[in-house]
């Protein structure tokens, strides 16, 4: 009798997969450029990545908890995989308690980044539930569900299986109710990649609908700190109600500059609860815990307690001047745009500018690209609604900022 080999086999949904992830093809196509003109001084627009330095107050506690890891009294092994309880409870009381939200500090699970908690997040759902995705969107949502065999194949520009949120102008860039009913809803306000922020009874309207249809809402807030206008909710659980049906993810990357020092945040309130197929409620607070302490070994000692001083009196001053400098350039973007004769939103409460450039949107990153020296992300690459548009990001310094805006006016006429 012959036996098969055991053949190790592929997750084959990765082959339903897009060639690369949009920022890394991005990158491929600018080093090409790069290689072809290596006198050319590049201009990044593209991938939202900061460029300001971490505020003082955050690197002088990051300096103090190294310092702490060279002596013997003082030396920290495993942290606890939620975060240390000096972070959390800071979290809580700054940026939930005291804007009304009754948030606790155990309901919040400290992260190495928003981009992981909001692709690995999906693992503790259903494969075979309906998902509700913004388009345009930030890629992770819809790649990560791919992965994990939610979807069907890919076909003119769209993943068979998902329930596409459109984000349009006639809209306002707030997706409307779906027709059919969803489980999962992705939202992210404000908005990566179009800017556009959302109201809280726009919100509300969200979660009503995800109380009346046992739906949960993945609320992700990474670009809250650019929030100005008082009346906009900062968070999901400022909306009633949201407790149950949402779980929110903030970042200190842009807030803060820890892009490359990676910190983030998670929160899954105690009443938020998904379903067994019998319909038994669930808490999905348990059910992130126990995904987090078995394949996450919480974040550094000293990167926490840079993330615990951004919230100190010095720090919270320092990541709003930090914030403000970056929403000057966005203003500066938006209004170069506009007098050029493109139609754009965000720029405001948040530091993307999404343009409508009236041709495919490759195109115009191509031209950008070799016209301008400057590199923006093309809408194409956040969905089919994105195409037409492109983003630019407004993390780079301002002298940056204006030496592209007037090379896309010179490239442009
Ligand atoms: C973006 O450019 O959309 C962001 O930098 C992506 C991210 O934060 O991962």
């Amino acid at each position: 009798m012959s036996m098969r080999s055991p053949m190790i086999r592929i997750n084959e949904n990765y082959l339903k997969l897009q060639d690369s992830y949009l920022f890394a093809n991005i990158a491929k196509r600018v080093k090409a450029y790069q290689n072809a003109h290596p006198k050319e001084d590049i201009i990044r627009m593209g991938i939202g990545d900061v460029t300001l330095p971490l505020p003082p107050a955050c690197i002088r506690a990051f300096h103090q908890a190294v310092d702490e890891m060279a002596q013997d009294t003082t030396f920290r092994g495993y942290g606890p995989e939620q975060g240390y309880a000096f972070l959390r409870e800071k979290i809580a009381e700054h940026d939930f308690q005291a804007r009304g939200a009754q948030i606790s500090a155990d309901e919040i699970f400290v992260s190495d980044g928003a981009k992981c908690d909001t692709g690995n997040i999906q693992e503790i759902f259903a494969t075979d539930i309906r998902v509700g995705i913004p388009d345009p969107v930030y890629p992770v949502y819809l790649d990560t569900n791919v992965m994990a065999g939610r979807t069907g194949e890919y076909q003119d520009g769209r993943y068979s299986g998902i329930t596409y949120l459109d984000c349009t102008r006639e809209n306002g860039y707030i997706p409307d109710l779906p027709d059919s009913p969803v489980a999962l809803i992705y939202l992210c306000f404000p908005n990566n990649p179009t800017g556009a922020t959302i109201t809280k009874a726009q919100l509300k309207a969200w979660v009503d609908y995800a109380i009346d249809n046992q739906a949960l809402i993945l609320f992700d807030a990474a670009y809250e700190a650019f929030l100005r206008d008082d009346d906009l909710p900062h968070s999901i659980y400022e909306v009633t109600g949201a407790k149950e049906v949402a779980i929110e993810f903030r970042s200190f990357s842009k807030t803060a500059g820890f892009t490359g020092t990676r910190c983030a945040y998670t929160v899954v309130p105690k009443q938020c609860r998904a379903f067994t197929a019998s319909g038994n409620p669930m808490p999905v607070h348990d059910l992130w815990n126990r995904r987090h302490t078995t394949k996450f070994n919480s974040v550094s000692y000293p990167v926490q307690r840079a993330a615990e001083a951004v919230y100190s009196p010095e720090g919270q001053n320092q990541i709003r001047t930090l914030t403000d400098y970056y929403l000057t350039n966005a203003a500066y973007i938006r209004q170069a745009i506009q007098k050029l004769g493109f139609e754009c939103v965000g720029g405001k409460n948040s530091p993307y500018i999404w343009i409508d450039g009236r041709q495919d949107s490759w195109k115009f990153f191509d031209l950008l690209l070799n016209k301008a020296g400057v590199v923006c992300t093309p809408g194409a690459g956040f969905g089919r609604c994105g195409q037409g548009y492109i983003r630019i990001s407004a993390f780079n310094s301002f002298e940056n900022v204006e030496k592209a805006m007037d090379r896309i006016k010179a490239a442009l006429q």
